[in-house]
């Protein structure tokens, strides 16, 4: 049950919707002060009346009945109680109906949403500032196919430009085939830093002219660079199956070689396109931005015209009703700049592409900093946090079976759900020892949460207990409010994936959590006497489901036993 529609829709005010309505309704920090509020201060410029009045009236207007069993009206807000056992067989019947797919819908049945996210670049490091744009595009793209919509992943590889001639002139005189194949992106990108510490002006040339022969398709500089991208896929595949990530495109930037001069002529034509210092631009100072380069004064493309050309190729294959683009902030003025100019071109779904725009990730760590010059990898995070799980696992329950593969769903779990916890636009700072913190606002906390539950319904099962959706008792507050917060799931899941936010999802799992754990330490489970027994047993459960879902939407696994 949709409580917030139910209300609305009962509450007719002038002029206003009630979807509007619906949106403003908020649940009470309190829980005395009522189930659900509506505060009136937004109504009373359309409807000419204080806010007080306002809650007043709709007071005596609306109509109680089984579902909210009482209004009242208190300082210009509008309090409802549900009726709480009728919430709670409303809960409890479609989480155990729905089970892993409860939160999911069909709200986005035919519609596409490409993800633009991860988009590594070919021989340069897979470092930690790839952590959020991989994590949160992972989270996204559940999220809208859990919702209906066919997601479409985009890793769009960083596999174009003059850096692959310099990697072919290092590996061509410091470079040995075995130690390559053997130390794989580790070994390339050695080469290449080695290339840009040592390079003369000779080097460099040699450098463009590699590029200039992979450009006009030699045999031998085509399979070299062929060759570093299956090494640089290969490697961060591995890291994508430890974090969970899949995609369902890997075109890269290179793809789009042949298909940027359509773009130049289409731009021309529509008579955007101004010669500036040599160089091809599209003027934006009437937006109030610097022009967006298309052709170097040498006629080579740029980021931007690739770009240009990928989101005309995605819109021709996809015919997507969204494009979603996870990158830095640092970016913000490039994808203005795109996609003002296709807005420009007249391409009306220019309004459909949306840049998701995200904070840094820095490490407490100081041992691993990048001021050394030294880039921190992932996978040395992820290896870290991992090892640290180990240790405070073992420390914790040694006898636990298992112990490798619990480390491996903790550490992930703590280094993902770091990224993911906080508003996406914020800068983070990642501490190991709070990430694994078990009592903390932690994924680890949450998957100890369902470790917990799973082993109160254990116990149950091999004591012979049996429960169901239709073992509703009347819930006590603890009960009460643990259910509320399960019921309201699905709107969280709806609600991230508008906003773009996984960390709804994430908030929503520790707020759970917690709440399970008031009634687990205040209420007794498997004491308690056989009907509320049953009854609680089925909280227990459905709770499990619950979390599991949210849980796998970020990425993150669930141990069975901690
Ligand atoms: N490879 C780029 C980088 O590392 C990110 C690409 C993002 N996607 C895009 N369509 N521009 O900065």
């Amino acid at each position: 049950m949709d409580y917030k529609s139910y209300i609305a829709e009962r509450l007719a005010a002038e002029g206003v919707s009630a979807r509007e309505i619906a949106e403003s309704i908020a649940v009470p920090p309190d829980p005395a002060m009522g189930d659900f509020a509506l505060p009136c201060f937004k109504f009373a410029k359309v409807m000419r009346k204080s806010p007080v009045a306002i809650a007043e009236e709709l007071k005596n207007a609306y109509p109680t009945d089984e579902v909210i069993g009482e209004v009242s009206a208190v300082n210009g807000y509008l309090n409802f109680k549900v009726n709480r056992r009728g919430l709670a067989e409303d809960v409890l019947l479609r989480i155990f109906k729905e089970g892993a797919r409860y939160g999911a819908s069909d709200l986005g049945a035919g519609k596409t949403v490409c993800i633009d996210y991860s988009s590594v670049n070919i021989a340069k490091p897979f470092h930690i500032g790839h952590l959020s744009t991989t994590v949160l595009g992972g989270a996204l793209y559940r999220i809208f196919n859990f919702l209906g919509y066919h997601a479409v992943g985009i890793n769009h590889l960083g596999d174009y430009g003059t850096q692959f001639g310099k990697l072919i002139s290092a590996y061509k005189r410091w470079g040995k085939k075995d130690e390559v194949e053997k130390g794989g992106i580790h070994a390339i990108n050695a080469l290449y830093v080695r290339f840009n510490e040592e390079a003369d002006e000779e080097m460099e040339r040699e450098a463009r002219e590699n590029f200039r022969l992979i450009e006009s398709g030699d045999k031998e500089a085509n399979e070299l660079f062929e060759w570093f991208k299956s090494l640089t896929l290969a490697y961060v595949k591995t890291i994508y199956e430890r974090l969970h990530i899949t995609f369902d495109s890997y075109l890269g930037e290179r793809f789009y070689t042949d298909k940027m001069q359509p773009v130049v002529d289409e731009l021309k034509e529509k008579g955007l396109l101004k010669e500036s210092e040599g160089a091809q631009i599209v003027d934006l100072e009437p937006y109030g931005m610097p022009p967006c380069l298309i052709l170097r004064s040498d006629g080579a493309s740029l980021y931007a015209t690739r770009d240009l050309a990928a989101a005309i190729y995605r819109k021709n294959t996809y015919d997507f009703d969204k494009c979603l683009y996870v990158v830095a902030y640092q970016q913000n003025l490039h994808f203005k700049q795109f996609f003002k100019v296709l807005e420009l071109m007249g391409k009306e779904w220019a309004k459909d592409l949306v840049h998701i725009a995200y904070g840094m990730v820095s490490l407490e760590d100081g041992a691993m900093s990048t001021r050394k010059g030294k880039v921190v990898w992932l996978e040395d995070v992820i290896t870290k946090c991992v090892e640290k799980a180990y240790a405070v696992i073992d420390e914790k329950n040694s006898a636990l079976e298992n112990k490798r593969e619990v480390a491996e769903k903790v550490g992930v779990g703590a280094v993902v759900f770091g990224a993911l916890y906080n508003n996406k636009i914020k800068d983070i700072t990642f501490s190991y020892d709070k990430a694994l913190n078990f009592d903390g606002e932690t994924s680890v906390y949450v998957q100890y949460t369902c470790a917990r539950a799973a082993s109160v319904l254990a116990k149950a099962r091999a004591e012979g207990y049996a429960w169901s959706a239709e073992d509703v008792s009347e819930p006590c507050p603890q009960e009460f409010e643990l259910l509320k917060a399960l019921g309201e799931f699905p709107e969280i899941v709806r609600a991230a994936a508008e906003k773009y936010e996984p960390s709804y999802v994430a908030r929503f799992c520790v707020d759970s959590a917690q709440k399970f754990n008031k009634f687990y330490f205040d209420c007794k489970i498997l004491q308690a006497e056989e009907g509320v027994r049953a009854f609680r047993l089925a909280l227990t459960e459905a709770t499990l489901t619950v979390l599991t879902n949210a849980l796998t939407l970020l990425g993150i696994g669930v141990p069975e036993k901690m």
